[in-house]
């Protein structure tokens, strides 16, 4: 079985060392990265109709999309329309991601719980808003921004500069053309992944990612420096409630719009006193959370063909009795600007660990560290505890010029 998987991260080359234990499958990446090329065939990059193409001529079975940009294009539209099967959301419903106001839009017309909010492009209409929320307040642009996109604003006054930057064009150009204003949740974060296949879905373990770059959540937000699952703070309760109040009623609402959702809908829920407010939808799996759920699941495969192939209705999920951390290893610069490339030295891999490689590149059959997130260590334990002890043992063991990583991973499970 021949399967395309679309990005160049630490999430896509989980996905593919996931798959690749099955004998069966040969893979292929479009861009992938200097690791991926061990694991299969790195394409050049093409235009997403000429992909299409390339992929029909040489018989590819399934492709599987890791990055939203290539949903938000339409990737999903192109390949079923040249009667290929492809694992993801199309750009309609995609519009979960790629836009704050119609996902805000859509939590409030189905009564779905977020934060009280405002979408809106008019400045006198934002003030108006603003005066009726307490501080900090917090400003989104509408549009895909990698993640830089949300402000937290400490004043009334900066809540308005962030607002009339983003309006204008200065801040995110024409993703900010119109932004969204809520009032700030205090509580804690949780990750939540359902496979959908339209109509029904299975939730994952609970995740919680660490979107800052230093211990103690501290520094600036980064694309996220480690995870875990399954998260001991999400109780059978709220699990319930998650998948009654939030995942269920967004699927029908979906549905019943016109935007039926395949593929991965991830949540990033905010608790707040015990109840789960969406903080934002994204339709794709989260990295590094990806890399902690791949290696749990026992047949990720037969999960992801029963999604594309509209037949979860029969499919029950099997789970490794485990628990798995994931610390992300990052260049020296990160995540400011680009670092100098420098060769990765590992000296071993302690049992039940593995490395998901990222931003690496391939010189003379050597690996070097190219910039940006590297690559994570990811461990798998009897618990959390077991896991984050083996992740860091395998960090001890990784070296390049500037590697920076975070030494508190998982610390909400384990305090
Ligand atoms: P988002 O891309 O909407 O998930 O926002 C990125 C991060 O900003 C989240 O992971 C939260 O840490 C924070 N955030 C977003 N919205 C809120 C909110 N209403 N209250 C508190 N924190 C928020
Ligand atoms: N870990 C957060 C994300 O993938 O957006």
């Amino acid at each position: 079985m021949k399967i395309l998987i679309l990005g160049s991260g630490a999430r896509e080359y989980s996905i593919a060392l996931a798959l690749i234990k099955n004998s069966e499958v040969e893979l292929f990446f479009m861009p992938g990265n200097g690791a991926t090329s061990k694991l299969g065939t790195n394409l050049s990059n093409f235009e997403l109709e000429d992909l299409a193409t390339y992929s029909k001529e040489n018989g590819i079975d399934l492709c599987i999309v890791g990055s939203e940009d290539f949903l938000a294009k339409g990737v999903v539209d192109i390949f079923e329309k040249r009667g290929l099967k492809i694992f993801g959301p199309s750009k309609k419903a995609a519009q979960l991601e790629s836009s704050k106001v119609f996902m805000k839009d859509f939590l409030s017309r189905n009564s779905i719980r977020t934060a009280r909010f405002l979408s809106s492009s008019n400045l006198d209409e934002i003030n108006s808003f603003i005066d009726t929320l307490n501080t900090p307040i917090v400003v989104k642009a509408d549009g895909l921004c990698a993640g830089k996109g949300v402000i937290i604003a400490q004043s009334k006054e900066e809540a308005l500069k962030v607002s009339a930057d983003m309006l204008s064009g200065k801040s995110f150009g024409d993703s900010g053309k119109r932004v969204v204003i809520e009032e700030f949740l205090e509580g804690f974060e949780l990750s939540a992944f359902a496979l959908c296949d339209g109509e029904n879905f299975v939730l994952l373990p609970l995740a919680q990612d660490h979107k800052k770059l230093k211990d103690n959540d501290e520094g600036p937000n980064t694309g996220g420096m480690g995870a875990y699952a399954p998260s001991p703070l999400a109780s059978e309760k709220l699990i319930t409630e998650i998948k009654e109040d939030i995942i269920k009623p967004t699927l029908n609402a979906m549905a019943k719009e016109g935007n039926e959702f395949k593929g991965v809908l991830f949540v990033g829920l905010m608790i707040v006193n015990s109840k789960p407010y969406v903080l934002e939808f994204n339709v794709r799996f989260g990295d590094p959370e990806c890399e902690v759920l791949m290696p749990l699941i026992e047949d990720p495969l037969s999960l992801i063909l029963a999604c594309v192939n509209k037949n979860l209705k029969n499919y029950e999920l099997k789970l490794k009795n485990k628990a798995a951390v994931a610390v992300v290893c990052a260049s020296e610069n990160y995540p400011y600007s680009q670092s100098v490339a420098s060769e990765i030295q590992i000296s071993s891999i302690p049992e039940n660990s593995h490395i998901a490689y990222a931003g690496v590149s391939l010189k003379d059959e050597k690996l070097l560290a190219s910039g940006g997130r590297v690559l994570a260590c990811v461990a798998l334990g009897n618990d959390v505890k077991e896991a984050r002890d083996t992740a860091y043992k395998l960090c001890e063991n990784v070296k390049f010029n500037g590697m920076q990583y975070r030494k508190d991973i998982a610390y909400q499970a384990l305090r």
